[in-house]
């Protein structure tokens, strides 16, 4: 039965009424929906707006609605519309005229406000929970890496050597960041909409704090019509997934380069790799692969929930019952991705001899030589110039740096001495980085130091 007929002489047909329905995806919010109703009751019981006996059996029945809807034993209706109008029928269903009270002093709007509201600080805490691990993750394969030597890129070409465990360390604060700026968008997420009404607000002497102290909320919404009307901690919310994912893919295109045979830098596990079903060779990084395709997803969620709300006039339109795919969408998406993510690192192989072979040449140790020539009173411009012709010279002769004998070297710059072969291992061009932040070992210890310092 439509909780809204009254004003209307003619049915919908069922065409309309499937179309305007959003109960196939919303009722993943029945949990928040009643949680908001029991609130709701309580506090129209202690202001008088309903007798207090009327509100406990509404409380009492909404707890056992839970717990049928927990067990398996109750069924939405499409004519219902909505988890609101669904929960609601099935109360007035079971307790008579006494449920059709609930609906005092609220709306469709803000309830659906408070739900996701709900929905989403219990999403926030979810998200940094599997983030954390990821995080735990990364912290312990650093440990274990911080003597494997590897190229650090720029533009994909070698740059210079780093340790494995510093370009963890990279992701450890990019994934960090995505916690803080998880945690910050709470504080948005966790004001209450609810008590506003349709969008002007309610003729009842209601208690708006008590509300928010019962749901857990920080604040009290200060302006309904805002209230019901807005979905920007949604949207900065799907923004926060977004970044994640940007992340995350950033860190799957690696493993799908690394994994390749061109530099065979790492084995991902067989449980999280694909066969072939034509080339029976085949060992394909499809989790990684298809992280990196999610992104792609998620990017449209936040797209789609911009562009849903960006004509709206104020206060609340249908357009807003959209609000929940992308939402959900990017919420299944992260927690899975991250979750799979986690579990492919911690599994993968790591070929430390082949990352440290690759770091032995690319001219990675050209800049180090350059700083020899400076330590030697070369202006560093001059250096370079000298370094760049000496790397010409050993890129035609197929050879490295370090491949050059002293007379060689002194060709090029009589400032060379001996020690110049040390100071141009890759392990000395780690170890000589003296700036915080750095690759040296030293340095990445110190940043292990301070992630754990932080924990405690
Ligand atoms: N199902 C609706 C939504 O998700 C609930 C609010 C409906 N409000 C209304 N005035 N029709 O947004």
């Amino acid at each position: 039965m439509k909780l809204w007929k009254g004003r209307f002489s003619k049915a919908a047909t069922s065409s309309a009424d499937e179309f305007n329905a959003s109960i196939e995806f919303d009722q993943r919010l029945y949990k928040e929906d009643i949680t908001g109703s029991i609130a709701h009751a309580e506090m129209l019981g202690r202001q008088g707006i309903i007798k207090p006996e009327e509100a406990r059996l509404i409380i009492d029945t909404l707890k056992e609605i839970l717990n049928d809807i927990e067990a398996g034993k109750v069924e939405f209706t499409i004519e219902s519309e909505d988890i609101h109008m669904n929960i609601e029928s099935i109360l007035t269903e079971r307790i008579g005229d006494v449920g059709k009270k609930l609906h005092t002093a609220r709306s469709r709007n803000d309830q659906i406000a408070v739900d996701i509201r709900l929905y989403l600080k219990k999403e926030t805490a979810a998200v940094d929970a599997v983030l954390s691990e990821l995080t735990d993750a990364l912290e312990k394969l650093a440990k274990e890496h911080t003597d494997t030597v590897m190229p650090g890129y720029t533009h994909l070409q070698r740059a210079q050597p780093v340790t494995l465990a510093y370009h963890l360390l990279a992701y450890y604060q990019m994934f960090s960041r995505d916690i803080e700026r998880f945690d910050d968008c709470l504080r948005r997420i966790d004001r209450l909409p609810l008590g506003s009404g349709a969008l002007a607000g309610t003729t009842y002497d209601t208690d708006r704090d008590f509300l928010a102290e019962k749901l857990g909320f920080s604040q009290v919404l200060p302006n309904a019509m805002d209230a019901v009307a807005d979905r920007d901690f949604a949207i900065e919310f799907i923004n926060c997934c977004a970044i994640t994912m940007m992340h995350l893919s950033r860190f799957c295109e690696e493993l799908i380069l690394w994994s390749s045979a061109e530099f065979n830098f790492i084995e991902i596990d067989d449980s999280f790799s694909t066969g072939s079903s034509i080339m029976p060779q085949k060992k394909n990084p499809d989790m990684a692969e298809l992280i990196r395709g999610k992104t792609g997803r998620v990017y449209g969620d936040l797209m789609s929930l911009l562009t849903i709300c960006k004509g709206l006039p104020m206060a609340y339109n249908k357009d807003l019952q959209e609000d929940k795919i992308p939402v959900f969408d990017a919420v299944d998406t992260l927690k899975a991705s991250v979750s799979i993510f986690t579990e492919m690192i911690l599994t993968m192989k790591v070929r430390e001899e082949n990352m440290e072979e690759a770091a032995k040449y690319g001219y990675m140790n050209a800049t180090d030589a350059a700083d020899y020539l400076v330590s030697k009173g070369i202006p560093f411009r001059d250096c370079h110039e000298i370094i760049g012709r000496m790397v010409l010279y050993c890129i035609n002769k197929g050879v490295a740096l370090d491949d050059l004998t002293m007379e060689e070297f002194k060709s090029f710059s009589d400032k060379f001495d001996d020690d110049i072969y040390d100071k141009i291992a890759v392990r000395s061009c780690i170890k000589a980085k003296k700036s915080r932040g750095s690759t040296s070992f030293e340095s990445v210890e110190a940043q292990l130091a301070e992630i754990s310092g932080k924990k405690r």
